[in-house]
């Protein structure tokens, strides 16, 4: 298909072929945000013939990195950082070995700036200086080490002093607990532009994370739930009518039985019982997220 289209490297470039014109129109890539809503494979002519990375590419590098990021969830940050645009900034809240970072490079335009933030300074969180090294060494080996800026320090800090570009996405994933989670979405929500996405992870499985992701989005005029990938959450920043807003309250609540289901398969693996955990539908060693 690469082929037929003339590719990057061909006599004709790839805008300038019929088939390309026909699918995406001559708008190059700013037109990648509407053809998000197309199809995939779609999705994957359009970004091969603009030499940009593919969904599939993106993952087959991520998955090779510690983290706790499942390929749904992946998926959703990757649709997420394509369509932002390239004059604004894709903020990344705790970055660890930097399986999300390498995500969100992957599938963010030319010119849109990613924003990796960690203090990389407590154990507890999976941060240290052990980490930071491996962090910056994915970035190498993938050959993205260009395309991310990292600051060290916490989401809250950071985020209080940003005057950079306006912010298309924030993606929470820092500490779990509701200071800190509390803490981070007051700093970054307000650089949020507008049809910018917020997502957090853990918003189902951690208690700290739902408590502050209800606070600030439960209700909200200005934040509207647009979906999830299991406990990864998404909300964009757009007026909301009451109905509306009604409607993105009862799709938050309504998944809270299955926040409960986690919470419990989570004590059940604590307490060594994973009989318990398997009959709740949850294979897996690892804790629910
Ligand atoms: C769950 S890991 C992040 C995983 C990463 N997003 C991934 O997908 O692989 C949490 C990271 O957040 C960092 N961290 C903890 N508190 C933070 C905060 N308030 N702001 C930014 N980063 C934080 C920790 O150092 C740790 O590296």
């Amino acid at each position: 298909m690469m082929q037929e289209l003339g590719g990057n490297t061909a006599r004709e470039p790839c805008s300038e072929t019929r088939a390309f014109r026909r699918r995406w129109g001559s708008r190059g890539r700013a037109g990648l945000v509407k053809p998000l809503r197309r199809s995939l494979k779609d999705q994957r002519v359009a970004r091969r013939c603009l030499g940009m990375t593919t969904f599939t590419e993106a993952w087959d590098r991520a998955q090779r990195i510690e983290g706790w990021l499942t390929e749904g969830q992946a998926r959703l940050l990757y649709q997420t950082a394509a369509s932002v645009q390239p004059d604004q900034a894709i903020v990344e809240i705790g970055s660890h070995h930097g399986r999300s970072t390498v995500i969100l490079a992957s599938a963010k335009q030319n010119g849109a700036k990613v924003l990796a933030i960690d203090p990389y300074e407590d154990p507890r969180w999976g941060g240290g200086e052990s980490s930071l090294k491996t962090f910056l060494t994915n970035l190498r080996v993938n050959g993205l080490d260009q395309d991310v800026e990292l600051r060290r320090g916490y989401g809250a800090d950071v985020g209080g002093s940003w005057d950079g570009e306006p912010v298309g996405m924030v993606f929470v994933d820092g500490a779990h607990d509701f200071p800190s989670v509390n803490a981070d979405l007051s700093s970054w929500l307000p650089h949020l532009a507008g049809g910018g996405v917020v997502l957090i992870h853990d918003t189902y499985s951690s208690p700290g994370v739902t408590r502050a992701v209800f606070r600030h989005m439960f209700g909200s005029s200005v934040f509207a739930y647009v979906g999830s990938a299991r406990t990864l959450t998404a909300f964009r920043r757009k007026d909301q009518a009451l109905s509306a807003r009604l409607l993105s309250g009862v799709r938050m609540i309504g998944k809270l039985p299955w926040m409960a289901r986690n919470l419990t398969v989570k004590v059940a693996l604590r307490r060594n019982l994973r009989a318990a955990a398997v009959l709740l539908g949850h294979r897996s060693r690892a804790m629910p997220y």
